[in-house]
C-alpha cells in the first residue's frame, strides 16, 4: 500500500477503536419506530426462524458484519476475527476497502479470511471512483482473490470532501454501476458509509441491474467526523458543520423500500447497536442488517471472545423482539404493525 494509504488507514482505525466517531446529534431515528407488543406469542425461542438469503447463500442469522479494514497486520487479526465469528454464528462478512490491496498485491493475506470462513457469504470492497481507475477487470480480480460472493461498491462523497486528499469530482457516478453491473450481475452490492442512499439514488440504481443496496445510514459511524479529527483549517471546520449530514438510517431503509420492488435485497446499517435496532430495520423493510463500529470496538477490547459476547447480546436481543411481537420469522415481522412517530414520520412524508 502506498505509504500514504496505510498511515491513513491506520489513523482511521485508532480513531474508530477509542475516538468520538459518532456525533451525539447524530440519530439513526430507530427511537421513532415502535414494535407492538404481543402477550400470547404461543411459540419457542427455538422455533424463531432467522434464516435468509443472500448472495446466493443461506445466512442463519439476518446480519452482515459491513466492509472496515485490512492492509495492515493489525486489520488482518481484525478480519479474521470477525470472518470466524461470522462462520460460526452464520452471519455474512464484508472486507473493508481492497484499494491497499490493489496498489500492493501482497497485501493481499490481511484480506483473506476464506480459511477461517469457507461458507459465509464474503464481500469485497472497493470505492467508485477507485473502481474507475483499476477498471472492471481490477475489480474482477480483487473479488476472485479473495474469493468472494460479491463486490460493494462504496459511496463516500460526504468523506472525501473533508479528506484534503479527498476527491473533488463525483462525475460519472452512473455509468460506472451500469460497467459493474454487467460484470458481477446480482453479485453487486452497492453501499453507502453512513451518509445514507436515498430513494431516488436507490431507484436508478435498481434501474441500472443492482440487486443489493446497503443504505447506510446517518446515526453511527460519521466519516465526516472521523475526517474532521484528522483535518485542520478550513477542511475541520467545515467537517464540523457537516457531521452530522445524512439520511438518518430508519429514514433510508423505509423509503427505500417503498421505492423498489421486494426483489431487490436491502442491508441497512448506519448505527445500528442491538439486537432490537436490528429487527426495527428488518421491520421497515430490510433483508439484512448490518453493523460495523460495535463489533470493531468489543474486538479491539477484547479480541475474538469479546466480539462473540457482543455478537450474542445482539442476536439474543433481535431473537426476544420476533418473538415478543409473535413472529416466527423475518417475513412475518415485517408484516406485524408498527408506530412511526416524531421526526422519522416527516422524513417519511417528505421522501
Ligand atoms: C473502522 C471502520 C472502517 C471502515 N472502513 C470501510 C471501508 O473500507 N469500506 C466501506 O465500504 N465502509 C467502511 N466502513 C463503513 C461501514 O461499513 C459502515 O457503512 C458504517 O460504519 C456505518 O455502520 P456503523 O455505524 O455500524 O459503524 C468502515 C467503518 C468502520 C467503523
Amino acid at each position: 500500500m502506498e505509504e500514504a494509504t496505510a498511515k491513513r488507514k491506520d489513523a482511521h482505525l485508532d480513531l474508530c477503536a477509542t475516538g468520538d466517531v459518532e456525533p451525539a446529534g447524530n440519530s439513526t431515528l430507530l427511537e421513532d419506530v415502535r414494535l407492538v407488543h404481543c402477550a400470547m406469542p404461543e411459540m419457542a425461542v427455538e422455533d424463531v426462524d432467522l434464516s435468509t438469503e443472500f448472495l446466493g447463500k443461506r445466512l442463519r442469522h439476518p446480519l452482515l458484519i459491513t466492509g472496515m479494514t485490512g492492509g495492515t497486520e493489525r486489520a488482518g487479526v481484525v478480519n479474521r476475527d470477525l470472518a470466524l465469528l461470522a462462520e460460526r454464528h452464520g452471519l455474512a462478512f464484508g472486507v473493508g476497502s481492497q484499494r491497499a490491496m490493489a496498489e500492493k498485491p501482497e497485501l493481499g493475506s490481511t484480506f483473506q479470511v476464506r480459511q477461517v470462513a469457507p461458507t459465509v457469504p464474503l464481500v469485497g470492497n472497493i470505492g467508485l471512483y477507485q473502481a474507475v481507475q483499476i477498471g472492471v477487470d481490477g475489480v474482477r480480480r480483487l473479488a476472485d482473490a479473495i474469493g468472494a460472493d460479491g463486490m460493494a461498491l462504496h459511496l463516500n462523497a460526504g468523506q472525501e470532501l473533508t479528506q484534503p486528499e479527498g476527491d473533488r469530482d463525483f462525475r460519472g457516478g452512473y455509468t460506472i454501476v451500469e460497467a459493474l453491473v454487467k460484470a458481477f450481475g446480482a453479485r453487486l452490492l452497492v453501499k453507502e458509509t453512513g451518509c445514507g442512499i436515498g430513494p431516488e439514488v436507490a431507484r436508478r440504481l435498481v434501474e441500472l441491474g443492482v440487486h443489493n443496496v446497503d443504505v447506510s445510514g446517518l446515526g453511527g459511524t460519521s466519516w465526516v467526523r472521523v475526517e474532521q479529527l484528522r483535518a485542520s483549517g478550513i477542511q475541520a471546520e467545515v467537517g464540523a458543520e457537516f457531521s452530522s449530514w445524512g439520511i438518518p438510517t430508519a429514514a433510508a431503509i423505509a423509503s427505500v423500500r417503498r421505492a423498489v420492488g421486494p426483489e431487490t435485497r436491502l442491508v441497512a446499517s448506519g448505527g445500528l447497536r442491538t439486537g432490537l435496532d436490528a429487527a426495527k430495520v428488518i421491520a421497515l423493510g430490510a433483508n439484512v442488517a448490518g453493523m460495523a463500529l460495535p463489533l470493531f470496538r468489543a474486538q479491539q477490547a477484547g479480541g475474538l471472545e469479546g466480539a462473540e459476547r457482543a455478537l450474542g447480546v445482539i442476536l439474543s436481543g433481535l431473537r426476544q423482539a420476533l418473538v415478543l411481537t409473535g413472529s416466527a420469522s423475518c417475513v412475518e415481522l415485517q408484516r406485524r404493525p408498527r408506530i412511526i412517530v416524531g421526526q422519522l414520520k416527516d422524513w417519511l412524508a417528505a421522501l
